[in-house]
């Protein structure tokens, strides 16, 4: 069996760790009760942009818990989730059955860069959003891992945190680059809270991460022969990206209107041609 990549057993042990925390979710950051109770709990600039998804097959890449794919899989026609976390994936199965979707969602462990192996379907959407590819060292790679999934004429959905954002952080108050913009090493950061307003210590602390510049995102899918069918800018992020940031009761988190006037999210719609 071959070995895993230190990154992928760094990352995977916080992401086990964060899993479990963010399913008990004491603070109901995620909204489990809301979604429990039939609300779509995808942050709203997904919901807009995705648009209506009856009669679709649905691939979520790095599905986490299966929150969101659950969410979209209420009227999706079929839905499956991919993730390298275990634990993520045992919660997602646990809210499927929970949530009487367990006939339309489908689980599968897998570190994205090595899905093909495990997954032989194409799909009408492929969809990812929000603290995905930060983990990932070769955005290309994932690029070609994702368009494999996509059936001709099906599109790709992606929302992220905006790369000029990621490269600042908020020092006594100021917004201020900190990490290099062009920067092909990994990014070590350690925190002792998972991002869900969780007091819970975490013991896997350390993560690996990456930022990617913006062409990148738009070179790897243009050199597969994919065409764009939009790209959006956001003042608005699903987590407090800088400690300033205030949510509002939608979880949207923003600095208000008098804040930094700053590219805080992007999120972009792909199609491959038809056959
Ligand atoms: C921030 S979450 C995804 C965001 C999702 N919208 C959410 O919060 O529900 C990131 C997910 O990526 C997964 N992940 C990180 N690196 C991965 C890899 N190499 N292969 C597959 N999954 C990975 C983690 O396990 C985690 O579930």
């Amino acid at each position: 069996m071959s070995q895993e990549p230190d990154y992928i057993r760094i990352n995977k042990a916080n992401w086990n760790e964060a899993a479990k925390i963010h399913f008990e979710d004491p603070a109901d950051w995620y909204k489990i009760g809301p979604f429990l109770a039939g609300q779509d709990v995808r942050f709203h600039v997904d919901i807009e942009e995705m648009g209506d998804l009856s009669g679709l097959s649905l691939l979520h890449a790095q599905c986490h818990f299966g929150l969101d794919t659950l969410s979209a899989a209420r009227s999706a026609d079929r839905v499956v989730g991919l993730d390298f976390s275990p634990v993520a994936l045992a919660h997602a199965q646990e809210l499927a059955e929970k949530c009487g979707l367990a006939h339309k969602a489908r689980w599968i462990e897998t570190d994205i860069y090595k899905a093909h192996e495990v997954l032989d379907e194409t799909f009408d959407l492929v969809y990812a959003s929000w603290g995905v590819t930060g983990w990932l060292p070769d955005l290309a790679a994932w690029a070609k891992v994702i368009a494999g999934f996509i059936k001709p004429g099906g599109r790709f959905y992606y929302a992220e945190g905006h790369p000029c954002s990621f490269i600042l952080e908020e020092v006594d108050g100021r917004l201020t680059p900190m990490t290099p913009y062009w920067h092909r090493e990994p990014i070590i950061e350690t925190a002792d809270h998972s991002y869900n307003e969780s007091t819970v210590k975490l013991e896997n602390r350390v993560v690996h991460c990456w930022n990617h510049p913006l062409s990148d995102f738009m070179t790897a899918f243009l050199d597969l022969g994919l065409e764009l069918v939009f790209f959006h800018e956001h003042r608005v992020i699903p987590w407090r990206m800088f400690p300033s940031m205030q949510r509002d009761e939608r979880g949207v988190y923003s600095f208000g209107p008098d804040g930094p006037n700053l590219p805080l999210g992007m999120s972009m719609m792909w199609r491959k041609p038809a056959a």
